[in-house]
């Protein structure tokens, strides 16, 4: 009885909506952290052979990341976690849509649909977690995992941040993102259902922070957007949290690295694309291969 009280309440947050966005994605490693300050020290001034600016490219970088999309529910119906094919392909094309600007380019290798109630609301760090991901991840380090489902904790969404990892150890299978279900492109969740989420997850799954990281005086260590001293809730045209001659321009409300509602968020700027791929190639790239081939498919 206990149980199932917590799953309808659970639940509820996924279809009602959220007040704000809700991230679980806030605490980026110290390590990474340290790395994104060198990275913006690199491309300021000294670019080296392998850290060139991608700006100075005469081609514009691409990149095809390959993804794999998996859907575990409750049960088959679309307020238990279940979601279409349409609403994967719908999803994936906004993926493809948000990053266009940046290069990224995913290609839709797999999509799994898991009826398991105890993966389908599994919380962040528990032992259905690592069975769900163990039994469902693909591919490599540079391999992007989607798990939609429903989630605990009334989060929109949380992701792994990129980092050393050793061939299928627990934290190579955790690596991916985890997003409502119901924030798919038509979803139930007011205000966060243009599949949106999945883009935020995803750009920190590339290592990329918060516009908010740190407050005025912390940023993202990326120099082009602007310092932000809040998270955004909404779309407030002219919000300013940092003022003064050390912070120039209004917060970056319209990034997808803040948290406005699905509708306001158009952009990633031209020193995240290149943060994105100073990471990549720090991290991804070189652990690539590090794959296995999983056994389980399908539904289950
Ligand atoms: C799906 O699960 C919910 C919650 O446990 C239940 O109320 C509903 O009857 C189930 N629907 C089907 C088709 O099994
Ligand atoms: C993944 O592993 C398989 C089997 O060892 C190998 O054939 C394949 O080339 C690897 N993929 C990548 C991207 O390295
Ligand atoms: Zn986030």
């Amino acid at each position: 009885m206990k149980f199932h009280l917590s799953l309808a309440t659970t639940l509820l947050l996924a279809t009602e909506g959220l007040s704000r966005r809700t991230c679980g994605s806030d605490h980026p490693p110290v390590e990474l952290i340290e790395k994104a300050i060198l990275f913006r020290a690199m491309s300021k001034f000294k670019p080296g052979p392998n850290s060139r600016p991608v700006e100075e490219d005469p081609v514009p970088r691409t990149q095809v990341v390959p993804l794999h999309i998996h859907n575990v529910f409750v049960n088959q119906t679309r307020d238990q976690g279940y979601i279409t094919h349409e609403d994967v392909q719908n999803q994936f094309k906004v993926l493809n849509d948000n990053f266009a600007s940046t290069g990224v380019k995913f290609d839709l290798k797999t999509v799994t649909h898991t009826e398991d109630k105890a993966w389908a609301m599994a919380s962040r760090g528990s032992i259905s977690e690592i069975n769900m991901k163990k039994a469902l991840r693909r591919g490599g380090y540079a391999d992007l995992n989607i798990y939609i489902r429903p989630l605990r904790s009334g989060l929109l969404g949380y992701c792994t941040f990129p980092t050393e990892v050793v061939k299928d150890s627990d934290k190579f299978f955790l690596d991916g993102c985890d997003v409502l279900f119901s924030s798919v492109p038509g979803g139930s969740a007011t205000y966060y259902d243009e599949g949106k989420t999945a883009t935020h997850e995803v750009g920190h799954w590339f290592g990329l922070f918060h516009t908010f990281q740190g407050g005025c005086s912390g940023g993202d260590f990326v120099d082009d957007t602007p310092a932000e001293g809040s998270a955004t809730s909404g779309c407030p045209l002219g919000k300013d949290t940092c003022r003064g001659d050390m912070y120039p321009g209004e917060d970056p409300i319209h990034n997808y690295m803040d948290y406005s509602y699905d509708a306001c968020m158009t952009e990633f700027t031209e020193g995240q694309r290149v943060r994105l791929y100073q990471m990549w190639d720090q991290y991804r790239l070189p652990q690539g291969s590090t794959n296995r081939t999983t056994t389980r498919t399908s539904m289950h």
